[in-house]
């Protein structure tokens, strides 16, 4: 009878055991998994701004993590092939050399990938600029047909199966993945894209080595009044954000700003893209229908087609030889060539 009583009490301690080890992991496990919001510090050059960020979404070392991860990783392409990092190359600064974007199954977009450089600046988005901000763009690209072809609801439901993606989502925001908070996190991640460390920035900065002496003659073009890019392409991020027609044609097959207005005197007209890491985010233009810096000097020296809509400051430049190579060589000193590396790791 004795030792009935001693193995039931024995059990009873073991199963007692069992129940407190059992609570205390899975208190340990909630413990783990409570959301965090590790401030995050943006690196801002010094001659850029403060970067604008909205009150709904401040940047977390957490958020910026998980951004980092969904940016990177096929899962949000319906057929688990193209990830943002396929059209936004890191390498490329966060574009790519396709004259226009390929998506799943080889789908040829409209348009030239821009790069995602400093895009945190961006007071609008796309070239006619009929998206906001960051937030509400990363639903285009996931669902676009000819980009990731996949449906949110779909992807959510990915998301919520991954062991990864499951933890980080409550690491960041102490929630399952919503529509809401995947597309926050992937926005953090595009505000910490910043490139500001060129030759030209440290030439600014003090350093007068840093721009050889054709560069500088070229940066003296670029800002002139004879030339006028600068009129367009001006301020820390090289562009005023405008939309221009610059005469690429007379008859445009992308009607550009127009799509977003409906107006005719729109036809034509993009954003001033950003003309930071130029060099190497070749070929040009909405369409990538300039394939070099060489024929995009000789298109605005040639003062552009005949277009009704054509920009006043786009004439004929009468750029000599040495002009012309001086002032490819002063879009060279833009390109940050490393700033990329940072952004593969944590
Ligand atoms: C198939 C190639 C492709 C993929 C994949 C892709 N993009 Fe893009 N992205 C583009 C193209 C092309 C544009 C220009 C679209 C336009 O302006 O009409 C663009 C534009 C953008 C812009 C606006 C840039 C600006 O200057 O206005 C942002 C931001 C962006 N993409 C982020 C992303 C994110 C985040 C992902 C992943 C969720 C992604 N992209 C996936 C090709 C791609
Ligand atoms: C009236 C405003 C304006 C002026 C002036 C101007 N640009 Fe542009 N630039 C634009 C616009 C808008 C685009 C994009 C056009 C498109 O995609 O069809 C562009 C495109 C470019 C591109 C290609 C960018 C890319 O990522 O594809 C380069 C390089 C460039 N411009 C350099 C210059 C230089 C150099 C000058 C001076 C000789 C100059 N621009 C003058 C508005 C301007």
């Amino acid at each position: 009878m004795g030792t009935f009583l001693n193995s039931i009490r024995c059990l009873l301690n073991k199963f007692l055991i069992y129940i407190i080890g059992v609570s205390l992991f899975s208190i340990a496990c909630k413990e783990n998994i409570k959301k965090r919001e590790t401030p995050y510090i943006l690196d801002i050059p010094d001659a850029f701004p403060e970067m604008p960020i909205p009150s709904h979404n401040p940047l977390t070392v957490e958020k910026v993590e998980l951004g980092r991860k969904l940016f990177f990783d096929p899962i949000l392409s319906v057929d688990s092939t193209i990830s943002c990092a396929s059209c936004h190359i890191p390498q490329i600064a966060f574009a790519d050399h396709e004259p226009q974007a390929k998506g799943i199954h080889g789908k040829i977009g409209m348009r030239n990938t821009p790069t995602l450089y400093n895009i945190g600046y961006a007071p609008y988005l796309f070239m006619e600029g009929k998206v906001p901000d960051l937030e509400t763009q990363v639903i285009a690209p996931v669902q676009h047909e000819e980009e990731m072809g996949l449906n949110l609801r779909d992807l959510l439901k990915r998301l919520e199966k991954h062991p990864y993606y499951k933890k980080q989502f409550q690491l960041a925001f102490g929630e399952k993945p919503t529509p809401g908070n995947f597309v926050r996190a992937l926005a953090c991640f595009e505000r910490t894209l910043i490139s500001g460390n060129s030759s030209y920035d440290q030439y600014i900065n003090g350093d007068t080595n840093a721009l050889t002496a054709q560069q500088k003659l070229g940066m003296e073009l670029f800002f002139s009044e004879r030339l006028q890019c600068s009129k367009c392409h001006g301020g820390f991020n090289f562009t005023n954000y405008g939309f221009e027609n610059i005469g690429l044609y007379v008859h445009y097959e992308d009607i550009g700003l127009a799509r977003a207005t409906a107006d005719t005197n729109d036809i034509g007209k993009f954003k001033v893209p950003t003309l930071r890491n130029i060099s190497i985010t070749y070929p040009y233009m909405h369409n990538g229908s300039l394939q070099t810096l060489n024929d995009v000097i000789e298109f605005y020296n040639e003062g552009g087609k005949k277009n009704p809509n054509k920009s006043s400051l786009i004439k004929p430049l009468k750029l000599s030889e040495a002009e012309k190579k001086a002032l490819i060589s002063f879009l060279e000193s833009l390109t940050e060539e490393q700033a990329y590396t940072k952004y593969l790791q944590p």
